[in-house]
């Protein structure tokens, strides 16, 4: 049953800004939107927050690679997540940026007062490192790094953190649930971080230390934590006094400055009593919402500082799985992402613009913002529905369009649509009464009660699985009943019956809209009106939706205007929605995602599209200079003919003249996003005589490339070359592995070796530079 009220504070990780949201973001801050929603709805005094990442060396090069100075960058970029959350209505209730006075402040006083209390010491570290890739390397002097250049010994000063002292400690929270580490395979993983190697520990005879809940542990295992960086300058200074302690400025580590968020948001680092009392009302978080690559940053290195610095610990941290796009982790380096934006484009089309009326809910500005929040329904649906909580989940437009038919258009929207069509007409837009009284919960179980469980465990997949069973049984008990046969009889006991299953059924129906409000808040609220409940959100938020009791719903309540919820969508939709994907500047070219005259759609202005001409369909091997996919005989693209294709747009912007090579503009040739990029990993792959598959270094990212150079090339001579890539062409799948970008090669003729555009190792060029 409801929990009494009290405050509940949840946080999602705060996003680099290095690189635009996909759905991957997306999926996290609409979980903690719906466990928002929740919470209010349950009376609590809730705050929900979220926000953006923006220091560190990634984001400078980031910067750097796109020619913007870096706070300029974050400025864009951070815009770019908060527009989204905002086109998703998302009810965050503040948005943080490292970049905000108010965070720097409390970063350095957090790293102040650590400092102060003897937790974060000067040290020096010296060892063997490799200037171009900026980076410590295991070895003895003068090993050859990662750039195939030898290493230098060199002695770096950095703060320290006594991370060291914090190992039994933080067993202890752990394993008795103080700090509560869901799910148990997370908690487990973490433990056994904190543990060190047992088993090694064991078998060398080392001596082992044991856990107030009795488990072994290797003391030590647990080494002190760099937290500050010289070798760039985009973060938070180190603040005084322990600024004056070294030779070099130094700033704070990317990750003590984001954790610290948390507390920044809530006025820790402000001496206004406002900000002193939200922060002692709000603090300690409840929840910390985070994917499950990051939960040693949120799970260890966070509650230790906090122990040092004597703050209280988050009560909770919980990791989500990952969303998978053709089975691995969607995320920006591996360019394999789905933006939200094109679900919300695509879906919201399912929603006709009403013909224009009077008012400003008929502007096209409102009208695309209804299609979002209708859109954003559908998404947020799928995604609880479809991934159990915790777990990783393979993301498809097919089956959320599978999934939306079936149970949204064809199962909640169509039980509202008919169950209130059939009470207007038979019963002149009102709640009939309530009939025989014995037949009136279908369920036969408490759908109530058990659906409010496992929101509290955030078991999403489960409630709306309940949530569905229940809709079934009203489905069923609708057609055992034919109220529509009962509806053209005149013997009084049938006008009963009728009676009967129409207010069973409109009162499931308020059941599951309550219910159902925290994951559809835009469809729930439209169906609350056409029960003639009125406003959700107020009924929300005045404790209406929290204590449910079958037979609430009064007979006599007249029926909003009705309309239908979920059309339909047709199956043509996901193709849609691959071409819009198709057609976006490649992902993680930061030049391209921010320059917004690049057109969205896939339209003939469509840099990646090249011009439409007949080698499009029948690329043609030896018209090309550039190697990668051009050489590959395998057609691309079967299932639409005007799919973009990557060779002739190359030979048409960068062959030799001739005289049948048609003629550019300057505009057309900056479109191409040419790069340096060093090759670490070429491999041959398995069955395919011609192709290597490539993994490139572009400073700012890493990216795999298949290239037909394999009839030229061996793999070890190309390793560690410095070779120009078209950055932004739209990734594609070759023998079921992505290649995402295209090298520049020359050949003089059909069939001859293509020689590789290179970089002398004389030559002083920062990966990731502009070609052009
Ligand atoms: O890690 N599936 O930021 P980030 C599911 N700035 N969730 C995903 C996802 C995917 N494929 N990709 C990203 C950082 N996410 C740090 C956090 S917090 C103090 C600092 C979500 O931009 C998921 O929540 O890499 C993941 O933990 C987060 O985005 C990482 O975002
Ligand atoms: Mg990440």
């Amino acid at each position: 049953m409801p929990a009494t009220p009290q405050k509940f504070y949840l946080t999602t990780p705060i996003y680099y800004v290095n690189a635009r949201p996909h759905i991957g973001h997306a999926y996290t801050t609409l979980v903690a939107d719906t466990i928002a929603r929740r919470h209010r709805l349950m009376g609590d005094d809730t705050f929900f927050l979220t926000g953006t990442d923006e220091h560190g060396q990634k984001i400078e090069r980031s910067a750097a690679a796109a020619g913007i100075p870096p706070q300029a960058f974050a400025d864009e970029v951070s815009a770019a997540f908060r527009t989204l959350w905002d086109r998703m209505g998302l009810t965050y209730n503040d948005y943080i940026r490292t970049t905000d006075p108010r965070h720097k402040q409390g970063a350095q006083k957090l790293f102040a007062d650590l400092h102060a209390r003897g937790q974060i010491y000067l040290s020096s570290y010296t060892g063997q490192y490799s200037i171009g890739e900026e980076m410590f390397i295991e070895g003895p002097p003068g090993t050859i790094g990662p750039d195939g250049r030898p290493t230098e010994t060199v002695t770096e000063e950095n703060f320290f953190f006594k991370l060291s002292e914090y190992q039994e400690k933080l067993l202890d929270l752990i394993e008795s649930d103080t700090l509560h580490i869901q799910p148990e395979s997370r908690k487990n993983e973490v433990l056994s971080f904190l543990r060190g190697n047992v088993a090694e520990a064991t078998e060398a005879g080392e001596v082992l230390a044991i856990s107030a809940s009795g488990k072994a542990y290797v003391p030590g295992a647990l080494r002190d934590l760099s937290v500050s960086r010289s070798s760039f300058t985009w973060g938070i200074p180190v603040p005084e006094p322990a600024a004056s302690e070294t030779q070099e400025k130094h700033v704070i580590y990317v990750w003590l400055d984001a954790l610290a968020n948390y507390m920044t948001a809530m006025g820790y680092g402000s001496e206004a009593p406002e900000d002193i009392a939200k922060f002692e009302k709000y603090w300690p978080a409840d929840l910390h919402l985070v994917g499950k690559e990051i939960i040693r940053f949120h799970c260890v290195y966070w509650p230790a500082f906090l122990l040092a610095a004597n703050l209280p610990l988050p009560k909770a941290v919980t990791a989500h799985g990952w969303l998978l796009f053709d089975d691995s982790k969607m995320s920006k380096s591996k360019g394999n992402i789905v933006r939200t934006e094109t679900i919300l484009d695509a879906f919201g089309t399912l929603l006709p613009k009403p013909l224009d009326g009077p008012g400003p809910e008929f502007s096209d500005e409102h009208w695309k913002h209804e299609q979002d929040l209708f859109a954003t329904d559908i998404l947020r649906y799928f995604l609880l529905r479809e991934i159990p909580f915790g777990q990783d989940g393979s993301f498809s437009f097919k089956a959320m369009i599978t999934r939306y038919n079936a149970d949204l258009a064809n199962g909640y929207g169509n039980l509202v649509s008919r169950t209130l069509a059939m009470i207007k007409s038979n019963f002149d837009g009102a709640i009939p009464g309530k009939g025989d009284a014995a037949q009136n919960d279908p369920s036969g179980w408490d759908v109530i009660d058990q659906v409010h469980k496992k929101f509290e465990r955030y078991d999403f997949s489960g409630a709306t699985q309940d949530l569905w069973f229940f809709l079934g049984a009203v489905d069923g008990l609708i057609s055992s009943a034919a109220p529509w046969k009962l509806a053209k009889s005149e013997d009084p006991t049938d006008k009963l019956k009728l009676e009967t299953v129409l207010y069973a059924a409109s009162e499931s129906i308020r059941v599951l809209t309550a219910l159902l409000y925290p994951i559809l808040p835009n469809a729930t609220a439209k169906v609350w009106l056409q029960l003639g409940l009125g406003d959700i959100e107020q009924a929300a938020a005045n404790g209406k939706l929290k204590d449910l009791k079958w037979g609430g719903l009064q007979p006599g309540t007249k029926l909003g205007p009705l309309g239908p919820i979920f059309p339909r969508a047709d199956k043509g939709l996901a193709q849609i929605m691959t071409d819009i994907e198709a057609s976006k500047a490649p992902k993680s070219t930061l030049i391209d995602e921010l320059n917004p005259t690049l057109p969205e759609h896939h339209d003939s202005n469509d840099p990646a599209a090249g011009p439409r001409t007949a080698t499009l369909a029948e690329p043609n091997p030896g018209a090309f200079v550039a190697g990668s996919h051009a050489v590959t005989t395998e057609r691309l693209h079967t299932s639409h003919t005007d799919a973009p294709a990557s060779g002739p747009f190359v030979a048409a912007a960068l062959a030799t003249a001739t005289p049948d090579t048609p003629q550019i503009a300057i505009d057309d040739f900056v479109k191409i996003d040419l790069r340096v990029a060093k090759i670490t990993i070429a491999e041959r792959i398995p069955k395919a005589d011609k192709l290597l598959r490539l993994e490139v270094d572009l400073g700012y990212e890493q990216r795999q490339i298949l290239s037909g150079i394999a009839e030229w090339y061996t793999p070890e001579e190309l390793i560690g070359r410095r070779i120009v890539i078209i950055a932004n062409l739209a990734p594609r799948k070759m023998r079921g592995l992505e290649s995402h970008g295209m090298l520049l090669a020359a050949s003089s003729g059909d069939n001859t070796k293509p020689v590789l555009t290179t970089f002398p190792d004389t030559e002083d060029l920062a990966l990731g530079s502009r070609v052009r």
